[in-house]
């Protein structure tokens, strides 16, 4: 006979009084837990936890996260979110007890190893970007963004600059970048891109007046490209005495061939869990260092680390300091997988990475352009986008290309962004993968492109390998799911509609 697949909830799973841990309660406490904590503090009921064995907990997990789509299973050309691979000497790194049982309220003294890291992450960062010094605390690249929307503010309100209250993005922009902007109050302004998928400099010079706080911008850009007039952009922009804001989350084909400091940028952000290599996905924990050109150090979050004669320490903030952007110094686990990479790699490393990137995706392009049209020809750096336009005719979006994808054992790149371009992939090999797998997805896509053409109800259709199929996205981000309890609250909501 055969057995189906176990897909019950753990909770569908639960036989009372069964255990899966004993917790060893002489090295946790002395006493009998009960009778220590106070009586108003014990619950009154129950934990709802379900009740198993290790063997099944265990089985229970591993099979769920078989069904998940990651970077260690699965190519994952996710556009703009370089998925590379997480080298695991990052992991054994900041599983070392040293960091792990660190307490951010310790002294100096006895933080030593950990002030060194971070100083040294801050020199690495510094001598990649071209920057003069950066804060480690902000916790993502969106979260690097409202510090250096704050530090933007905090520049100009120290000069009695109050006018400008404008921050320009192109159109082709992240939208963490408005929307960061938008917080501070800043009122946004979309530049216009050029016919090469470039900030277009004559609709530049159109919105730059004496109220512009703040260009922001992705170099390169969310197309792929360079932007060739970077120079000009940043003269024009200095010139109306305004700031240039670099959104570091394409750092990752520069690295060692341009810096951001280097082209006239004031102020970056790196996305430590992009370019270097911590993972990332679902929402963090990440970490987006902000670094700065001397004329704004001190507005920088403080404290930050100093190296004196008798050790590392935390340097006071200038009184000009926008303040603590962060819980004590950061995301460390992130800092220090990243520093690993830094360190393993080291400058040559680090120039291999970009040109990798950078070949992998030219390749890639070169390789898919008889199937489906790419949206600006001619070179790329690390990603490029393809439109998916001329397949409307055969009712086919971009979103149903990515599903089926899935089918293949690849994960979707990422659909319908930038917004620039109808029907958008945005495809990012990174430099980690090989040319067979390259290859392999290449195969995939050329399927996929006969599909179109022979069977689009195929593709639409898609996936058709996967325990979830098309959950409704609109559904799934205003009424999610998130807990046991919702889902049976779901459940006999449905029966009770259906009867
Ligand atoms: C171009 C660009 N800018 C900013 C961000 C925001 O970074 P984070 O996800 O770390 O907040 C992203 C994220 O995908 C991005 O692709």
């Amino acid at each position: 006979m055969l057995i189906s697949k176990d897909d019950r909830l753990s909770f569908e799973k639960s036989k009372p009084g069964r255990r899966g841990v004993t917790l060893p309660r002489e090295r946790f406490c002395s006493a009998d837990p009960l009778q220590t904590v106070p009586k108003h503090l014990l619950r009154q009921s129950p934990l709802l936890f379900p009740e198993m064995s290790e063997s099944d907990i265990i089985r229970h997990f591993i099979n769920l996260s078989r069904k998940n789509f990651s970077v260690d299973t699965h190519f994952y050309p996710l556009g703009s979110c370089t998925m590379k691979y997480n080298p695991k000497v990052n992991e054994w790194a900041a599983h070392q007890e040293k960091f792990t049982a660190l307490h951010p309220l310790q002294s100096e003294e006895t933080t030593q190893g950990i002030l060194e890291i971070l100083y040294e992450m801050e020199e690495g960062l510094k001598e990649i970007t071209g920057m003069d010094r950066f804060t480690m605390q902000p916790a993502a690249g969106a979260h690097g963004e409202l510090t250096g929307m704050m530090l933007v503010h905090a520049y100009h309100a120290s000069r009695g600059d109050k006018a400008r209250r404008k921050v320009l993005v192109p159109d082709s922009s992240h939208g963490t970048n408005p929307a960061s902007a938008a917080l501070l109050d800043f009122h946004v302004v979309e530049v216009a891109s050029d016919a090469h998928g470039c900030v277009d400099l004559k609709d530049l010079e159109r919105h730059l007046d004496e109220q512009v706080a703040c260009l922001m911008l992705t170099n390169p850009n969310t197309l792929g490209l360079f932007e060739k007039n970077i120079l000009e952009i940043a003269r024009l922009v200095h010139e109306k005495g305004g700031l240039l804001y670099y959104d570091g989350a394409n750092l990752n084909p520069l690295l060692g061939l341009a810096r951001p400091g280097d082209m006239g940028f004031d102020i970056i952000h790196v996305n430590l869990h992009k370019t270097f290599s911590t993972p990332h996905g679902g929402g963090g924990p990440g970490s987006g260092p902000v670094g700065v050109k001397k004329h704004l150090i001190p507005f920088l979050p403080a404290p930050l680390v100093e190296k004196a004669k008798e050790g590392y320490r935390w340097a006071k903030g200038d009184p000009r300091s926008i303040g603590r952007v962060k819980l004590f110094h950061g995301n460390i686990g992130v800092i220090i997988r990243a520093y690993t990479y830094l360190k393993v790699l080291g400058r040559e490393g680090l120039l291999k990475v970009s040109e990798a990137a950078i070949l992998n995706a030219n390749y890639l392009k070169e390789k898919l352009k008889p199937y489906f049209q790419v949206a600006i020809n001619g070179p790329c750096m690390h990603e490029f986008v393809l439109s998916l336009k001329s397949c409307g005719a055969q009712g086919v979006h971009a979103g149903d290309v990515g599903k089926r994808l899935l089918d293949f054992g690849f994960h979707a790149p990422t659909v319908h962004f930038p917004m620039v371009v109808p029907e958008a992939l945005m495809i990012e090999p990174t430099e980690t993968e090989s040319k067979e797998t390259l290859d392999l997805f290449v195969e995939a896509m050329k399927q996929i492109a006969h599909e179109i053409e022979t069977d689009p109800e195929n593709v639409r259709q898609a996936p058709f390998t996967l325990p979830v199929r098309r959950p409704n996205d609109v559904l799934a981000a205003r009424k999610p799911i998130l807990s046991y309890r919702d889902m049976v609250r779901e459940k006999a909501l449905a029966a009770e509609v259906a009867a």
